[in-house]
């Protein structure tokens, strides 16, 4: 059920991951999969395309609320209410629009190593963050106590793979109440939790929370622009003039649609598939890379390696002269040398190939 994409067919497909190579470089950078998009997705807004369905967006959201209200409570038995879901051109404008509307005054909390736009996106809105350890609530305690009053969770995380337990989440979730202070929880990569683990949506912790999520990372729909804030403040987000919340597709809620309501055969397939490519990425790691120190993911299609036994500084950058562009560890983890998170979601002859290339970088 998943289709591997021959290079051809990926250059056509992820302009970005795949444009950005010269040819003959593998790219394992950006969080985009190799794998052909779910046919109930392809069919749907291939159908709206050929319908003319190429106006803007409406006023309301086309059922995507309820749409993904559905798949939660199957996936995840999350009472989610549609009516608190407010559609976004992506998820990164979702935070800043929470960030811009639903933050209460003071700092922003960023885990470290966290998504680049995640300190991006705070510092555009002209907040102050406050980077702790990921996980680690006496630090965030620390930053809570000094005048932060949001935090910024990415759950599952990426780049690390994690996925908190409800215990750490509820722990998170008393630390924050103690301060009254904002949780906004970057849900994108929920559906992509592996066997073994198990999802907690923040929302199911704390009511209060504000979670972005959108079906593109886990579907392969970024370029159609849709994503939802789920707050129990949607009225508020509402309200915003139409310049501070633009750029959503109705292709995208139409994507969105399918992908909540017609893609668990398929998805149940992926997940199975990175699971396979999790336990093919160990086989390689232990051969090629011995001295690597990594923990294998639970969620997403991401592994963060720590290759600081190489003793090279940049091992992204000396990777891409052997043929296979990564992404640098530093722009995670500012300052942080020596570590690369890969993008294994792609075919088992260009994982192989990566983690041989990214092998003989560090040997010379
Ligand atoms: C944690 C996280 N949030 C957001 C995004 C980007 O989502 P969007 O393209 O919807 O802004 C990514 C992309 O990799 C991500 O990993």
């Amino acid at each position: 059920m998943i289709r591997d994409l021959s290079d051809d067919e990926a250059r056509a497909a992820l302009p970005l991951k795949w444009g950005e190579v010269e040819p003959g470089v593998i790219p394992a950078w950006v969080a985009e999969m190799d794998y052909a998009v779910a046919p109930a997705i392809l069919d749907a807004v291939g159908e709206a395309v050929r319908r003319g369905t190429t106006g803007y967006p409406p006023f309301g959201d086309l059922g995507l609320g309820a749409a993904f209200a559905g798949f939660a409570g199957r996936h995840w038995g999350w009472a989610a209410d549609p009516a608190t879901s407010v559609v976004v051109s992506d998820v990164v404008g979702g935070l800043r629009l929470a960030l811009e509307v639903l933050a209460p005054p003071g700092p922003v909390v960023v885990p470290l190593p966290c998504y680049p736009p995640f300190l991006q996106v705070v510092e555009v809105v002209g907040r102050e963050a406050v980077t702790v350890p990921s996980l680690d609530l006496t630090a965030v305690a620390d930053a809570l106590a000094g005048g932060a009053r949001t935090i910024l969770l990415c759950n599952p995380h990426n780049p690390l793979g994690t996925v908190p337990t409800r215990a750490e989440l509820e722990a998170l979730r008393d630390l924050a109440r103690r301060y009254d202070a904002l949780v906004v929880s970057d849900e994108i990569h929920g559906p992509l939790t592996l066997p073994g683990a198990a999802f907690t949506p923040y929302a199911v912790v704390d009511p209060g929370a504000t979670v972005v999520t959108s079906h593109s990372k886990t579907f392969g729909t970024a370029g159609l622009h849709c994503a939802q804030v789920l707050t129990p403040d949607h009225e508020r987000l509402r309200a915003v003039p139409h310049v501070q919340n633009l750029g959503f597709s109705p292709l995208g809620i139409i994507a969105g649609l399918a992908a909540w309501t017609r893609t668990d055969d398929w998805l149940a397939a992926l997940v199975e598939r990175l699971e396979g490519q999790v336990a093919l990425l160990g086989e390689l790691v232990a051969e090629h890379l011995p001295d690597a120190r990594w923990t294998p993911p639970s969620a997403t299609y991401l592994a963060w390696l720590d290759l600081r036994a190489y003793g090279v500084d940049d091992p992204a950058a000396a990777a891409l002269p052997h043929g296979v562009r990564l992404a640098p560890g530093q722009d995670y983890h500012p300052g942080l040398p020596g570590h690369v998170r890969l993008n294994f979601a792609t075919s088992a002859d260009r994982l192989a190939a990566i983690v041989e290339r990214l092998a003989a970088a560090l040997r010379t």
